[in-house]
């Protein structure tokens, strides 16, 4: 245990349940590889405690906090700023607390964009995009690429309603860029036939469904590049069908790994070791 003194800096992960973070072993394998005084503490909380436990969090010597389910909505009415894209977003994963003041950000969808560029040299902007499903994943990272300047944002989901209203949101809120699919419609498979990449942010797939793919797979072609964000199994039957057809793909792992790399540069300035604390989300994965 190393030693702690008033000036260490704490930093903490808010949920409920919180189960097995691996947000805590990530962070402080990056404090202790770069000698910094820090030390980083789960902490689940109730909703009903939330904003008391923000609030006395907040008087300690905290620099920041990660949010996570069910608290990422919520978590937002404690705050006195928040960043332009977890405005739009509508959900803070992560908090800086600087000088007495508490600002919001969202690292999930710039983590996820992170993650896919570093892993396949592929950049998000100018893209033409397919995005399977509209839950808070899928707001995150279609948001976030809007931002980034993708060229075009299609959008299916099993609720069709949901991905109506979440385009409609981007046009409005960010640029005109995004566009309703219905699922399994021609027009699903010529939108499909148009995009760079295809974003599956459903649970489909996910151990112990590990046969289960969100679309048909006759609309995967080998030219596009396919990413789950289910990372439980590490290759899901959609990517493992996408590797076979000559795609590059990328799985869910690295979303997980950057939003805290994000997360982790914001609050410190500094890039952390994220080949060490891939390793060791990596390690934590199979231990389990
Ligand atoms: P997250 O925060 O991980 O995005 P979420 O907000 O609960 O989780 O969203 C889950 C997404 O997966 C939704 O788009 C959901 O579709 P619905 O909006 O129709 O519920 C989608 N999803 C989950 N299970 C599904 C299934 N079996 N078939 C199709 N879509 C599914």
């Amino acid at each position: 245990m190393k030693a702690l003194t008033t000036q260490t800096q704490l930093f903490a992960v808010f949920g409920y349940p919180l189960g097995h973070t691996v947000s805590p072993p990530m962070h402080n394998l990056a404090f202790d590889k770069l000698s910094m005084d820090c030390l980083y503490l789960p902490v689940e909380v109730s909703g009903e405690d939330l904003g008391t436990v923000f609030k006395g969090l907040s008087k300690m010597n905290v620099r920041g906090i990660n949010v996570t389910i069910p608290h990422k909505i919520a978590i937002m009415e404690f705050l006195d700023e928040l960043d332009p894209i977890a405005e739009n977003i509508g959900a803070v994963n992560t908090i800086l607390l600087d000088n007495g003041k508490s600002k919001g950000f969202n690292t999930d969808g710039i983590g996820f964009i992170q993650s896919l560029e570093e892993e396949t040299g592929v950049c998000v902007e100018n893209k033409k995009i397919f995005i399977i499903g509209s839950g808070g994943a899928a707001r995150a990272i279609a948001m976030t690429l809007a931002h980034k300047g993708a060229d075009q944002i299609y959008i299916s989901n099993r609720t069709a309603e949901k991905a109506i209203a979440l385009t409609t949101e981007i046009n409005k809120k960010i640029r005109q860029c995004a566009d309703p699919v219905p699922m399994e419609t021609e027009k699903q498979r010529e939108a499909i036939g148009e995009c760079n990449i295809l974003i599956n942010t459903t649970s489909i797939g996910m151990h112990p469904e590990i046969d289960a793919m969100p679309i048909d797979e006759s609309l995967i072609r080998g030219e596009m590049l396919v990413s789950d964000i289910v990372y439980n199994p590490r290759e899901t039957k959609l990517l493992k069908t996408a590797k076979e057809k000559g795609c590059q793909t990328v799985g869910g792992l690295g979303m997980l790994l950057y939003q805290g790399v994000e997360a982790f540069k914001l609050w410190t300035g500094v890039t952390p070791p994220v080949e060490a604390m891939r390793e060791k989300i990596e390690a934590l994965m199979q231990a389990k």
